[in-house]
């Protein structure tokens, strides 16, 4: 999707810089996707005229954030990509509450809060990608889930056009799944954490990033789990039971790791990556009478 001069300017007005044609492929750790133009905003404050400009001049969009959960589409995009805001470090602590950006990375927002003795979200250091889209997706790990220390969300709602404030008790969180609407953008969380010394932290912190190293393809292109685990199961041990690690279609493949990442080992294309998951995902259901649900997020054109 390429944008007009005219939209360009008044876009520039609005503090928001263009980048023209470029490619996802480098913005996504499957290292996958087509071709867009970026808008990257500067002031949270802009995104309801921003929003409303885009409408009036019918441009699609999606917000882009980490890029660590999403398959995208292959070729020139229909939708222009935003990117949210960015301060260094994006985050800051009070008592036990910690105000975190969406942009901001996960990891490092699990380190800043450690070092300041505030803990409970170990679990999530190693889970690539930022707070908006862990948020989103109530992202967990080792026994934990963000979701559990969330008190306020401040979110844009697409439908109302505005930005609003939701208290956490107000949100659901369940596996991989929230009470957000689809089109709600997260912006700013506020957390509340438990007191730990940072040691502890840390020891904890080790414990995770091992697990995860000797357990999960860290240093290959992925989005990290693929499916969801069934109810009581895990995908990956029925991929594995199944006997196809190393599976491949074109340069997409099943982690010999993990079962449940698939990796692109070259050029995999986005049409590589979904033919594998449909394959994975019929052999599944002829085996084990179960349809896996897809956990990473696809973005068809
Ligand atoms: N297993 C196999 N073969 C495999 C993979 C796993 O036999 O190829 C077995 C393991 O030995 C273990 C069981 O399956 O007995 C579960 O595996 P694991 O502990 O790796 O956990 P998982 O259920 O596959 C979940 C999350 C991960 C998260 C880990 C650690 C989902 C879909 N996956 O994986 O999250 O890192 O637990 O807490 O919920 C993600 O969301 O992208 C993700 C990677």
């Amino acid at each position: 999707m390429r944008i007009d001069d005219k939209p360009a300017a008044r876009l520039k007005e609005l503090g928001v810089e263009l980048r023209a044609g470029v490619s996802l492929t480098e913005q996504t750790s499957l290292g996958i996707g087509g071709t867009t133009d970026e808008l990257l905003l500067r002031r949270y404050e802009t995104i309801p005229d921003v929003m409303r400009l885009l409408a009036d001049e019918k441009i699609r969009h999606r917000f882009l954030g980490g890029g660590t959960n999403v398959l995208i589409a292959d070729g020139e995009l229909s939708s222009v990509m935003l990117h949210l805001p960015k301060a260094h470090p994006g985050m800051r602590v009070e008592g036990n509450a910690a105000f975190v950006d969406a942009s901001a990375d996960l990891g490092g927002m699990v380190t800043f809060c450690g070092k300041r003795d505030l803990g409970g979200m170990e679990g999530l250091i190693g889970v690539p990608g930022s707070v908006g889209g862990a948020l989103r997706m109530n992202a967990g790990a080792y026994g934990m889930q963000i979701g559990s220390y969330v008190r306020e969300v401040e979110v844009y709602r697409a439908a109302a056009g505005e930005i609003e404030t939701l208290r956490g008790n107000d949100i659901r969180f369940d596996y991989r799944h929230t009470s957000f609407a689809p089109d709600d953008v997260m912006l700013r969380v506020k957390l509340e954490l438990p007191s730990k010394p940072y040691q502890e932290i840390l020891a904890g912190i080790r414990v995770c990033n091992e697990k995860r190293r000797s357990s999960q393809p860290v240093n290959q292109k992925s989005a990290g789990c693929i499916f969801k685990n069934p109810a009581g199961g895990s995908a990956g041990r029925m991929i594995d039971e199944l006997g196809l690690k190393g599976h491949r279609v074109g340069d997409a493949m099943i982690s010999d790791r993990h079962a449940n990442f698939f990796v692109n080992t070259g050029h995999a294309s986005c049409s590589d990556m979904l033919k594998l998951i449909e394959d994975v995902r019929e052999r599944i259901h002829r085996a084990y009478g179960i349809v896996l649900e897809n956990e990473v997020i696809v973005w068809q054109n």
